[in-house]
């Protein structure tokens, strides 16, 4: 184990915006994964997905509209269009009225080409079977099947998008770190795991490195976790709400 420079971490350690750069501006906006992208390191982003009553995968984190938009009640009653016109930004900052509820399909497009996503399918009052396969058929509209990963804490979700996509990456979300964990991503064919990182130990990265499954720890924001963990030998991705302190700690500051 010697000592990392630089770039050794920045390569073991991938930086994933979690809901794009939510430290700073409002989560899972277009201005958020705007202002991610334009970190140059910034390769991955993670977003989460609701389906709009109108069948359109929607990006946005509680099923409920309150917390971070000016609209009122779930997600699944209200049309792709009328969430877009919501305000998804005021709730931060005066600055970002402008930001509605983007369409997944909107993220794609501004991701192609620079930068992969982890797309958390939430399934909050969704039909998961609905929500899985209109999912994959925007991921695949854009011929970005091989790009970009499926996430969900919910191992029906997982198989309903195996069952329309047998190619697309897919990967458990857990809290936890049970006995059986590899096992259960096997059997689910998962090839990633999104792992609440306190529960990230080193015989589960060893286990994950010889299933060849990627890990990701999230959400790492202190600069003191993210120092922590970018002086880890093992490869796995960081999730951060904040990819300037992701920086900061690879480059040792
Ligand atoms: O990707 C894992 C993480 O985003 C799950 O938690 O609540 O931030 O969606 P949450
Ligand atoms: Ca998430």
């Amino acid at each position: 184990r010697g000592v990392m420079d630089k770039q050794s971490k920045a390569r073991l350690h991938p930086c994933v915006a979690h809901r794009g750069f939510s430290g700073q501006a409002p989560e899972n906006t277009m201005a958020a994964f705007k202002l991610a992208l334009d970190y140059p390191h910034v390769k991955w982003m993670e977003l989460d997905v609701h389906l709009s009553k109108d069948d359109v995968p929607v990006v946005i984190h509680d099923g409920k509209l309150e917390r971070t938009t000016n609209g009122k009640g779930r997600v699944i009653d209200y049309t792709a269009e009328q969430l877009g016109n919501l305000d998804a930004g005021s709730w931060l900052n005066a600055s970002y009225s402008a930001e509605g509820v983007p369409a997944l399909e909107q993220v794609l497009d501004l991701a192609a080409g620079k930068c992969r996503l982890n797309i958390e399918l939430k399934g909050d009052d969704a039909d998961y079977d609905r929500l899985a396969l209109r999912t994959v058929e925007v991921i695949r509209s854009r011929g970005a099947e091989a790009e970009h990963i499926v996430t969900s804490f919910q191992p029906a979700i997982l198989r309903a998008v195996r069952k329309y996509s047998p190619t697309l990456a897919i990967g458990l979300i857990i809290d936890d770190n049970p006995a059986d964990l590899i096992e259960r991503l096997l059997a689910l064919d998962c090839t990633y795991l999104s792992i609440g990182f306190r529960h990230m130990n080193e015989k589960l990265l060893e286990q994950a490195a010889q299933a060849s499954v990627v890990v990701n720890a999230w959400t790492v924001n202190s600069p003191s976790d993210l120092r922590r963990l970018a002086n880890r030998p093992e490869a796995f991705q960081l999730c951060t709400n904040y990819p300037d302190r992701w920086l900061a700690a690879v480059e040792g500051k």
